[in-house]
């Protein structure tokens, strides 16, 4: 870096040098012994201060280190530590891998819950017919789940207590993805709470995530003090400030990301130590807001789409989002979440920006969701009533 700069100076020098009229001319030797010192001095810095970053990298060194770094963000302009490589080469090759077509490629649902689904009759109306095309994982942290649906029995897995805001959040969902991966079958996985509901029929829902080749994980920058004021400088120098993303933590993710998931151990043990609740000078960090989002714009941004397709509605502005309750649940209000075609983000600083963006789907604006939550389980009558008429597409 030192170097290149010193080059660039050197330059205007000679520039400078060779303009000005008024003086005598600069003779020949003069201007060999010129070139010469700025030739020792290149080198001279080259030594002192050795290539580091990646654009040293093209410039003093063979083939060699090219082929690695080529596939980093352009950002990454450091050294990388020793665990740095060691974790980039293992997700630079899984990112690379194809899986053999398998003859019935699933999707695997995967529940957490603090118990019982209040919501658990109408997935089973949403999963009769398609038996052979999908998986149902659940994680119960608080107590053992009462089932009513055929599809959701004796498919608990082992789970852990988890408590809102800490990492125990992103463990039980790494927990979900082992147990999901264990079936070579499941080529998608999606997470899902106990207030989610399904937006549209299975034939859909399954054709929007199997039929494109990212990941759903959503992610923007928050300059304000719910996003990158959460930041801890201990996260250095892996997880700089200018990485640092926020989003919803209800994702769907292909194959691929799932195994990064279960092979990073480096990042993720950053946001266990410095992204938790009650931080230095009071501030609180949420890992299950920041860890995926943060990790996937670092490794593979092209691969996610940067919003959640499950839906939500933060109009309100409070700390929780909008709970629907029976009344609210109407043939009007599911149309209306179906239809939204672009998401939107909200900074947390004083200027409030809204971000809007179009949902893109292999290139093409689509609708963005396809479950939704929070409703209350009182909404589950009108839900089923509903539900074949507002899924037909
Ligand atoms: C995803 O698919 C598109 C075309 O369908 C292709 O251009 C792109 O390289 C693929 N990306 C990955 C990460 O496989
Ligand atoms: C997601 O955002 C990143 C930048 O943060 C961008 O590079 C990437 O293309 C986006 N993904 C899609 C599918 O547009
Ligand atoms: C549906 O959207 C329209 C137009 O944005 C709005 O006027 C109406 O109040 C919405 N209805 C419900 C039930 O959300
Ligand atoms: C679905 O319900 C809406 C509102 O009640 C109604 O207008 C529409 O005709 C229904 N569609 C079908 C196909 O039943």
């Amino acid at each position: 870096m030192k170097a290149s700069k010193a080059w660039r100076l050197g330059i205007g020098d000679l520039q400078i040098m060779t303009v000005p009229r008024h003086r005598p001319p600069l003779k020949r030797p003069m201007w060999i012994i010129v070139l010469v010192s700025l030739v020792s001095l290149l080198l001279i810095g080259a030594y002192v201060y050795p290539p580091r970053g990646f654009v040293a990298c093209y410039m003093f060194s063979s083939n060699g280190c090219k082929s690695f770094v080529e596939w980093l963000p352009p950002s990454l302009s450091r050294e990388l530590t020793d665990d740095e490589i060691a974790s980039r080469v293992v997700i630079r090759d899984i990112l690379r891998m194809t899986f053999p077509e398998t003859k019935n490629a699933k999707i695997a649902f995967m529940f957490l819950t603090p118990g019982s689904l209040p919501f658990e009759r109408l997935w089973d109306r949403f999963f009769s017919g398609h038996e052979d095309r999908f998986t149902v994982y659940v994680h119960a942290s608080r107590e053992k789940p009462v089932h009513v649906s055929r599809y959701f029995i004796n498919r608990g897995i082992h789970s852990d207590k988890v408590v809102w805001g800490t990492v125990s959040m992103v463990d039980a969902e790494r927990r979900l993805l082992a147990n999901a991966l264990k079936d070579p079958d499941n080529q998608h996985f999606v997470l899902l709470s106990d207030s989610c509901v399904p937006l549209h029929n299975f034939d859909y829902v399954y054709n929007y995530l199997m039929d494109t080749n990212i990941s759903f994980i959503d992610c923007f920058e928050d300059p304000g003090p719910h996003g990158s004021g959460r930041y801890s400088k201990h996260m250095l120098p892996e997880v700089e400030k200018k990485d640092f993303r926020k989003g919803a933590q209800w994702f769907s993710m292909k194959r691929q990301h799932a195994l990064i998931v279960m092979a990073d151990s480096l990042y993720y043990s950053k946001f266990k130590l410095y992204c938790k609740p009650g931080m230095e000078e009071g501030r609180n960090c949420y890992a299950d807001e920041h860890y995926l989002p943060t990790f996937f714009y670092m490794i593979d941004p092209q691969g996610i789409a940067n919003w959640s397709v499950t839906h939500v509605d933060w109009s309100e502005a409070k700390w929780h989002p909008k709970s629907y309750r029976a009344r609210d649940v109407t043939y009007e209000l599911l149309k209306n979440i179906t239809s939204i075609d672009e998401t939107l983000h909200v900074t947390s600083d004083r200027r409030r920006e809204v971000q809007i963006r179009p949902c893109l789907w292999n290139g093409m604006q689509r609708p963005c969701y396809l479950f939704a939550r929070k409703f209350y389980p009182e909404a589950l009558d009108n839900l089923m009533q509903l539900f074949s008429n507002y899924t037909l597409t």
